[in-house]
C-alpha cells in the first residue's frame, strides 16, 4: 500500500522518466542526422533504458495498490548545437533525475514504507552509474577536443554502462 503522497510523487516520476526517454531519442535523432552513428546508437540505447525506468514505476505503483497514470510529455528540443553541449545537457538532466529519485526515497523513509525504500535503491545505484558514465564521456570529449568527433563517434559504445550493471 502506497501513501497518497508517495503515489503522487511516483506518478510524477513516470513523466520524468518518459521525458528522459524522449529527450534522448531527440538527441539520438539529431546525432544521426549529423552523421554521428555511434553517438546516435548511445542515445537510442539510453532512451530505451529510460523507457524501461518509466515502465518500472508504472508497474510498481500498480503492484502496490496505487494507480499509475500515463501523462502527456512536453516536446524535447530538436537541435543540440554540438556533441559537447548534448552531453553537458545529459549530465545536467541526470543530476536532476537523481535529486528527484532522492526526494521519492525521502518520502518513502518518512512513510516508513520499507518495501518501497528497498525497491528505490535500484534507482539510487542506477543514477550513480548513469552520472558516472556521462561524466566519463565528457572527460573523453575534453581530452579529444571538438575536432576529433570521428574518433569519438567510433569509440563511444565502449564507454556504455549496461543497465543495472557495473561500469566498463
Ligand atoms: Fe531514469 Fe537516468 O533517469
Amino acid at each position: 500500500m502506497l501513501s497518497k503522497k508517495l503515489e503522487k510523487i511516483m506518478n510524477e516520476q513516470i513523466e520524468k522518466e518518459g521525458y528522459s526517454s524522449n529527450l534522448y531519442l531527440a538527441m539520438a535523432s539529431w546525432a544521426e542526422t549529423m552523421g554521428y552513428e555511434g553517438i546516435a546508437d548511445w542515445f537510442y540505447a539510453q532512451a530505451e533504458e529510460e523507457h524501461m525506468h518509466m515502465l518500472k514505476f508504472i508497474r510498481f505503483i500498480n503492484e502496490k495498490g496505487g494507480k499509475a497514470i500515463i501523462p502527456s510529455f512536453k516536446k524535447p528540443p530538436v537541435d543540440f548545437s554540438t556533441v559537447n553541449k548534448a552531453f553537458a545537457e545529459t549530465l545536467k538532466h541526470e543530476q536532476f533525475i537523481t535529486s528527484s529519485i532522492n526526494e521519492i526515497l525521502h518520502v518513502a523513509v518518512e512513510d516508513k514504507d520499507f518495501s518501497s525504500q528497498n525497491w528505490l535503491q535500484w534507482f539510487v545505484s542506477e543514477q550513480t552509474e548513469e552520472e558516472a558514465s556521462v561524466r566519463r564521456i565528457i572527460d573523453k570529449l575534453n581530452i579529444l577536443g571538438e575536432h576529433n568527433m570521428y574518433l569519438f563517434d567510433r569509440d563511444i559504445m565502449s564507454l556504455r554502462v549496461p543497465a543495472g550493471g557495473t561500469a566498463i
